[in-house]
């Protein structure tokens, strides 16, 4: 039995937390000896290469045993530079060998940093008007005060609300529920080309920056953007001088079957920010990819980037963080995101035919989500105070599988879906279990709800 919690704040009041005693492969053991799949990769998308890898531990403890920490102000350490060429290396479209790394802490700190070199930037480059971010409603990017403000997520955002600076939104990117009640591709991806209206409402030197997770994941359930949305983008902030910020926190290191989550749509951004799957959890590690003549500006200017934490490109971190990109690399797993990805979303598809409750499944490679409806003509949903996403993850969770579970994606509130994005090691056995699994806990919940096919 786990000891009884006096003093530790979990996420949650009013369930227990099971302690987990031992991991393994895409597998989790509680400390009854219960075995769990990690189908959500953690909290969320982030155990890339599975748990247990001795490789990678061994790898930092060698590390930690030669040093740990030492004063960055005054030194660099081989591991921080190692890293930051092989991440150069492996940099999408025109950041390949044209790009520089700022190494930091977490996803929230990437996409903060993001935002701050590209005011920083416009700044250098004489033009300090330009302050604003432009985000996009229901999209996610952090969790601190800055970072709320340009997300999307509404149950993040409310109670912070009066703490945000100025960010304008334009909608989601999801063509299922389109909050601009259009039809792809009739629509002519008009909720891309609402960049135009809103650089326009705005004044274009005032804007810094648009930032966009390729695929939506916790926001949304797993939504990629339409073919052609990022291409739109990528024109509309070239031609007002908007720096495109991609974030790649969860989409990165082949997740979604290709390298990077903006691979599917061939467009090269600003910058990048990522974290999640480049240590698989084995260690707290985030980055900024940005272009060369970006850092560039501030360099000629012998401008430092203002910026920065105590443990940022910790030592011990970035010889983890190299160890997870070549075993990723070496297992070929962006390969084995995309063919299990496929077999996942055939067998929810599949799934659909018996599950009344399923209204939407998608996805791309291993970051693929479903959602659930009252009625799938209608596509209306459920009140939010039958909490059904949370049920489907206690249900999911007694037989033995982790799902991540979602709100919000009619309009911030509305709507009950579940992430998934297990290890990208899976095997096809394991994701047939996996299916079984969701499957069953599919059926709990129909039951539980009174819902007959
Ligand atoms: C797309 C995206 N960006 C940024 C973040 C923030 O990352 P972190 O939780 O490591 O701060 C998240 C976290 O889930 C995310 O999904």
């Amino acid at each position: 039995m786990t000891k009884p919690n006096v003093h530790a704040v979990h996420r949650d009041w009013d369930r227990p937390f099971p302690a987990v005693a031992r991991t393994e492969g895409i597998y989790l053991y509680d400390e009854n000896g219960k075995k769990y799949i990690d189908g959500s990769g953690g909290s969320s998308v982030v155990t890339s290469i599975g748990h247990g890898v001795s490789e990678i531990a061994q790898v930092m403890f060698d590390q930690a045993q030669k040093f740990s920490f030492y004063p960055a102000h005054a030194f660099t350490n081989e591991r921080f530079l190692d890293l930051c060429d092989l991440v150069v290396s492996l940099a999408p479209g025109g950041l390949k060998d044209n790009s520089r790394v700022w190494i930091t802490c977490t996803g929230t700190d990437a996409t903060d940093d993001a935002v701050r070199l590209a005011r920083q930037y416009w700044v250098e480059c004489d033009r300090p008007s330009k302050y604003m971010v432009v985000g996009r409603w229901q999209g996610f990017h952090g969790n601190n005060l800055a970072v709320a403000g340009f997300s999307g997520i509404t149950s993040r955002r409310r109670i912070f609300q009066p703490m945000f600076v100025e960010s304008p939104h334009l909608p989601p990117a999801f063509c299922y529920r389109c909050s601009l009640e259009k039809t792809y591709p009739e629509c002519g991806l008009l909720c891309a080309r609402m960049l135009e209206t809103i650089i326009r409402q705005h004044g274009a030197d005032n804007i810094a920056a648009f930032i966009a997770e390729p695929v939506v994941g916790a926001a949304l359930g797993c939504a990629p953007a339409p073919d052609g949305y990022f291409q739109v983008i990528r024109q509309i902030c070239d031609r007002y001088e908007i720096l495109f910020i991609d974030d790649e926190v969860m989409t990165g290191w082949g997740r979604t079957g290709a390298a990077w989550g903006i691979d599917h749509w061939g467009v090269t951004p600003d910058i990048i920010a990522t974290a999640k799957g480049m240590t698989a959890g084995y260690t707290p590690l985030s980055a900024v990819i940005a272009r060369d003549d970006i850092w560039g500006a501030l360099e000629r200017n012998h401008s430092p980037f203002k910026a920065g934490h105590t443990l940022n490109a910790n030592v011990v971190s970035c010889a983890g963080a190299i160890a997870v990109i070549n075993y990723s690399l070496d297992h070929r797993l962006s390969l084995n995101s995309r063919m299990r990805g496929e077999q996942a979303l055939a067998g929810l598809r599949e799934m659909m035919n018996r599950h009344p409750i399923l209204g939407d499944v998608r996805g791309k490679g291993l970051m693929f989500g479903f959602e659930f409806v009252q009625d799938r003509q209608t596509k209306e949903t459920f009140p939010p105070r039958l909490g059904v996403s949370s049920r489907f993850e206690q249900f999911a969770l007694r037989r033995g599988l982790v799902t991540y579970p979602c709100t919000g994606t009619v309009d911030g509130v509305l709507g009950d879906m579940t992430l998934m994005a297990p290890p990208l090691t899976i095997s096809s056995q394991e994701m047939d279990e996996l299916l079984a699994i969701l499957d069953a806990a599919l059926s709990d919940l129909e039951l539980n709800l009174e819902i007959s096919a």
